[in-house]
């Protein structure tokens, strides 16, 4: 009966968009764009100090940006921040086209930044859609860094073309060898100040939405985990969210207020663990990132994990290791955000078994995805859910209302670890 009159709701309600609208405008179907996940084995040493490095940089960014808007600035800040500069261990691509007729490139995916470039491998093809800004345009990641000069062009994304998009061209780059550059879909704020002429760089989903291409200013982000090296298992959409990828409802936060997970897409969460409620992270301020591999938690949450679970530190891997019979006794832990409560299962807190060598474990050891993100709760940004966090439920930046939405997928309970 519910649903009938559901049903009855529904199509007296199309009724009458019907005869007051009678133009049916049939709108544009959301872009997909398939993402690989690239696993580098020779250029990282360790796989949580790359993890580290990436948190020390968006700590300290945000900061800079915040104190001045200007290029050398950031770059001073940047340096300030002394963190080595390592390829990321995990890295998640897609190919995108700039210039027409276009030329591709294999971009990094990033919500933690927000500029899109090219030129750290491939060179910049020009053609004539290609406007030099006479900006300059300079960003220091975690990963690496970059500065060159700040373009307008076509970008083709899927079969999204959005014109007179900000790109910029490094003329220098490092940490990012084996890619060509970064596609940032972070909040546009992040943009401020990267070049030297000042103001923001809208993103490509903010430009994609300007041009009315994409029906909202959002995007959806899909992950599976998985057990190979590389692997083409996400996909991004643009202005929707694809319902094929989740299971359950979709549900949103405001992004935190708190600074400065709220320069990133930063969220309000507490963590506990297992059937009795084990406090782990008490409410606090930090952020969803697809350019962090591993969950890092503050050191003092980290701490109460590891007395939880019984787990010790692993001097290869920096992280944390359980036995087998530690892991037959796992409970879950759950992330509580907003009045959702995501359960992340104990396959879902482990890494992958028979990955273990590629990240310099040992293949009978079972090492676990939460680790140490450097420094205690209180700084305004005290975790990353990172990549093994957003594999196991769908991802939504909705950046028009401020928002971060989640649902879990049949990938949430997987056991393939
Ligand atoms: C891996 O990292 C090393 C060192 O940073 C780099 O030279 C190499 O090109 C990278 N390989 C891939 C496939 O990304
Ligand atoms: C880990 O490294 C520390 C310092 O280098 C050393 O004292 C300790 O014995 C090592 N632990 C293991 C289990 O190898
Ligand atoms: C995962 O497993 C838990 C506990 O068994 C269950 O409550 C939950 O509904 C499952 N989630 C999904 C998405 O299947």
């Amino acid at each position: 009966m519910a649903r009938l009159s559901a049903l009855l709701l529904a199509l007296t309600a199309a009724a009458v968009s019907v005869s007051a609208k009678p133009i049916v405008t049939v709108r544009d179907a959301p872009v997909t764009l398939a993402i690989a996940r690239r696993f580098n084995t020779t250029g990282v040493a360790n796989l949580l100090k790359a993890d580290q490095a990436r948190a020390t940089v968006l700590k300290a960014r945000s900061q800079a940006s915040a104190a001045s808007a200007n290029v050398l600035d950031a770059a001073a800040a940047a340096a300030d921040v002394g963190v080595p500069v390592t390829n990321g261990a995990v890295v998640y691509t897609a190919s995108v086209g700039v210039g027409s007729p276009a030329t591709s490139y294999d971009l990094i995916i990033d919500t933690g930044s927000s500029n899109t470039w090219i030129g750290a491998g491939k060179s910049y093809v020009k053609t004539s859609t290609s406007v030099d800004t006479g900006s300059r345009v300079a960003v220091t990641y975690g990963s690496g860094s970059f500065s060159g000069e700040e373009y307008t062009d076509t970008v083709t994304i899927g079969s999204l073309v959005i014109e007179k998009q900000g790109v910029g061209v490094a003329s220098r780059s490092s940490g990012f060898s084996g890619y060509d550059g970064i596609l940032g879909i972070g909040p546009v704020d992040l943009t401020d100040g990267t070049t030297s002429s000042g103001g923001e760089i809208p993103t490509v989903v903010n430009a994609a939405f300007a041009a009315g291409s994409i029906d909202a200013n959002l995007i959806g982000i899909s992950f599976e985990p998985t057990t190979s090296l590389s692997v083409t298992n996400g996909e991004l959409m643009f202005g929707g969210v694809d319902t094929t990828k989740y299971t359950g409802a979709l549900t949103y936060v405001p992004i935190t207020s708190t600074y400065p997970a709220s320069a990133y897409v930063g969220i309000d969460q507490s963590i506990t663990y297992g059937s009795s409620g084990t406090n782990i992270l008490s409410s606090t301020a930090g952020i969803t990132d697809t350019g962090t591999t591993l969950i890092l938690l503050a050191s003092d949450a980290l701490a109460r994990y590891q007395r939880a679970t019984g787990a010790v530190l692993d001097n290869n891997t920096g992280l944390l290791r359980i036995t087998t019979a530690q892991f037959a006794s796992l409970q879950s832990l759950f992330f509580h955000i907003g009045d959702t409560t995501y359960e992340f299962t104990p396959n879902a807190q482990i890494w992958p078994r028979s990955l273990n060598t590629a990240i310099g474990g040992s293949a009978s050891s079972i090492y676990l995805i939460t680790a140490d993100l450097g420094t205690n709760s209180g700084e305004g940004l005290d975790f990353i859910n990172g990549y093994t966090f957003l594999e196991r439920f769908y991802y939504v930046y909705d950046s028009a209302n401020s928002q971060v939405g989640f649902a879990t997928t049949s990938f949430t309970n997987a056991t393939t670890n």
